[in-house]
């Protein structure tokens, strides 16, 4: 049986995020960005948390971190690299590391780029991976503490995944990814008509996720590298697929 999931908004623009095993009742939650939000999910609910997955050390993925540990007793998990800088963290993961949710396996994948070491989870029998900071809908995060080819490399790990496999992202920035990602690819059909839908899902303040790594591979120009009208548009037909990355970024963080 698929786990079952509530996604909610914490803080202005994160997301909050329960992972219920309906088989074993256990529940995580993916990060931490907000007590109040997280707890009213759970009170929603009814599912008790029994573990926390980090997937990086931003405050505004861990900061309820301590909060909901002494309130829930769960057990915290993160990213080997990042364990200094994650609040309360119990047991550490990296590349290939499988946490047990219940009867449900999750799978480690370490996606460096927005930090040193990110890490998302993949649920392969649900066919859902949590990707936070690495790939958002129509986007990705932005590379603090690495350079683009690391970025590059990580997201080639997420473009690879099932096609229908579902992805939460960390935040609602679809719409000002939309307004960009029609720059770089103004000639994709599906990208034009996706666009239309978030503006209008975003002007009813509804959430644009989650979404699948089938709509990204179509639509997001940061998993298109490789798409020959993109490359024309950039004037880098002979690039490399990860230099075509890196413009792509750059002219993201100009936009
Ligand atoms: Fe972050």
């Amino acid at each position: 049986m698929a786990v079952e999931i509530e996604q909610f908004i914490c803080r202005t623009d994160n997301f909050g995020v329960l992972v219920h095993d309906p088989v074993s009742g256990q529940t995580a939650i993916i990060d931490a960005p907000e007590e109040a939000p997280i707890l009213a999910a759970i009170k929603r609910t009814g599912w008790a948390p029994t573990l926390i997955l980090t997937t990086h050390h931003h405050a505004d993925h861990v900061e309820a971190n301590l909060a909901l540990k002494e309130r829930f007793k769960l057990r915290i998990v993160g990213p080997e690299a990042e364990k200094a800088k994650i609040p309360g963290i119990d047991e550490t993961v990296k590349q290939g590391s499988v946490v047990r949710l219940g009867e449900e396996r999750i799978d480690v994948i370490e996606t460096p780029g927005h930090t040193a070491g990110h890490v998302s989870y993949h649920l392969p029998a649900s066919k859902v991976a949590f990707t936070a900071d690495t790939l958002f809908a129509l986007g990705c995060g932005r590379l603090f503490e690495c350079k683009p080819p690391v970025m590059y490399e990580s997201l080639k790990k997420l473009a690879a995944l099932p096609a229908q496999t579902v992805i939460y992202c960390g935040h609602e920035y679809t719409l000002a990814n939309a307004r960009f990602a029609v720059t770089v690819d103004p000639g994709n059909p599906a990208l034009k008509q996706r666009a239309a839908r978030i503006e209008a899902l975003r002007a009813d303040n509804k959430p644009t996720l989650p979404t699948t790594i089938g709509e990204e591979l179509s639509t997001n120009p940061f998993l298109r590298w490789h798409d020959p009208t993109i490359r024309k548009h950039l004037g880098m037909e002979k690039a490399s697929d990860a230099e075509v990355f890196a413009e792509i970024r750059k002219r993201k963080d100009n936009f």
